[in-house]
């Protein structure tokens, strides 16, 4: 049976991500807090494996896991999904390629003292505490990573900046059974922050919120977090579950196989995209409710069927004894007896050599707000997944899905489609900086 995701412990992913963490880079000098002296990270839950949906287990993270957030590409995208996430969504205030750097610079500067942790400087106390303090007087970076993606709004409502829009950013439309709320769609620049304990992304928020007041204006964020579990008795991880019941990342691409990586998420020299935006990724979000009322008084059967897996082990319904990592076999099941034809994994990725390019990097999280004024639970799935293409990725897979038996379960309320910076390359770069040579080059060559 073929697998969708290698487990072996000693698979070139697995010692991929290990050395990954062994590389711990400081923004030397970025800023003035003391940081905290490297010690040795504690592992990091999926690191054994490599894929991003795979659960946190329980018991194993520390506040000293550290994720390096300089490299080829931005921290949170590859690199293994912690037990929370946020995704919070700005209006930036930047007039100038002056100011857009300044913007930058800054937001690296915060990004490397949250990642890697340290003494907040005590202030005079007769004025506001250079820190929140709601972790601590000591910073620690709880495998933080801080994803930093810009929408279409920041180029299209800048002369200066529309020519180097990435070639496929566009303002997420709405889709059939979509009810967006304006209040928590779109923005200008979108912060997607991940790591183990929630407070460690909340803290990491207004830190940003207060160093950057004067450049960013939140617009509307949205958190959510994933179970943690208790690997099985031969190790093996298994996805968490969403709000469904289900193993939500089983059919995942190996977030640890270049290749794959190179060909589905990055975006590559090739590509017809600005030269700037080489490495970086388009990042789709979608806040989507669940009616988990009604998914409840749902027979299990008729579950499995709209989602097209077991529910308890995420076996495909072909093989109802295999695990939630086995492949399904469409194949040989073409009028849908075992999976019906119109099943959400069925239509989402139908396996074709035609539908190969619009695999996506899933990286969702739970969440769950509280009480609709109808008395029900607002829960839902904070979806956020990754592509090379937004139009082959996201647009494609969400077409298949439009009309699917699962929309009587889910409503899609707000998100936005932004596009995941490159990395940055040693202590002297920052995130953004292509782009800002970019809007130089042209500056050059104009005047
Ligand atoms: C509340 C909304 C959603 C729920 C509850 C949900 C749930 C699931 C579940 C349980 C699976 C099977 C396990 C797995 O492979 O991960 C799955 C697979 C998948 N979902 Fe969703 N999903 C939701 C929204 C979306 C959206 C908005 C998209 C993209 C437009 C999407 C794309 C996919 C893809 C590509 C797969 C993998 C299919 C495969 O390769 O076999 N899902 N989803």
């Amino acid at each position: 049976m073929a697998n969708d995701k290698t487990k072996s412990p000693s698979s070139s992913s697995n010692l991929k991500r290990r050395s990954f963490l062994g590389g711990i880079g400081l923004l030397a000098g970025a800023c003035p807090f003391t940081t905290l002296a490297l010690a040795a990270p504690a592992v990091l839950p999926a690191e054994a494996n490599g894929h991003v949906t795979d659960a946190p287990l329980a018991n194993a993270t520390s506040p000293d896991d550290r994720v390096p957030f300089q490299g080829l590409h931005q921290a949170g995208i590859a690199t293994p999904r912690p037990a929370n996430g946020m995704v919070a969504s700005f209006g930036v205030i930047a007039d100038t390629p002056d100011d857009l750097e300044h913007l930058f610079r800054r937001l690296t500067a915060r990004i490397g003292f949250l990642t890697v942790g340290g003494e907040p400087p005590l202030a005079d106390p007769r004025l506001p505490p250079s820190d929140s303090g709601i972790v601590g007087p000591i910073v620690r970076p709880n495998g933080l990573t801080i994803t930093i993606g810009l929408g279409a709004s920041l180029f299209d409502d800048r002369a200066w900046l529309i020519d180097h829009k990435p070639m496929r950013l566009s303002r997420m439309t709405r889709f059939p059974n979509d009810a967006l709320d304006a209040a928590l769609c779109h923005g200008d620049l979108s912060l997607q922050i991940c790591a183990n304990t929630q407070d460690t992304t909340i803290h990491a928020l207004r830190d940003i919120i207060k160093s950057l007041s004067d450049r960013l204006v939140l617009k509307w964020k949205q958190e959510g977090n994933v179970p943690v579990i208790t690997p099985g008795l031969d190790q093996s991880v298994e996805s968490s579950r969403n709000f469904l019941g289900f193993r939500d990342g089983s059919a995942n691409p190996d977030a640890g196989d270049d290749h794959v990586m190179d060909q589905l998420v990055w975006v590559g020299a090739r590509s017809g995209e600005p030269e700037w935006a080489e490495c970086g990724s388009y990042q789709s979000v979608r806040i989507v409710r669940n009616f988990v009322e009604r998914w409840d008084r749902t027979p299990l059967r008729e579950q499995e069927l709209i989602m097209g897996r077991v529910r308890n082990s995420g076996a495909p319904l072909d093989q109802p004894d295999a695990s939630e990592f086995d492949v399904p076999d469409y194949a040989a099941d073409m009028e849908g007896l075992s999976t019906p034809l119109d099943s959400h994994i069925r239509l989402a990725n139908p396996r074709t050599a035609e539908t190969a390019e619009s695999i996506i990097l899933r990286r969702p999280f739970n969440y769950s707000n509280g009480v609709t004024k109808a008395g029900q639970l607002d829960q839902g799935l904070l979806f956020i997944c990754y592509q090379a293409d937004l139009e082959k990725g996201f647009i494609a897979v969400q077409r298949r899905l439009d009309g699917e038996p699962l929309e009587e379960y889910i409503k899609p309320v707000g998100g936005g489609y932004f596009f995941a910076l490159p990395g940055m390359r040693g202590d002297a770069d920052y995130l953004g900086s292509t782009l800002i040579a970019a809007l130089r080059k042209a500056q050059t060559q104009t005047s």
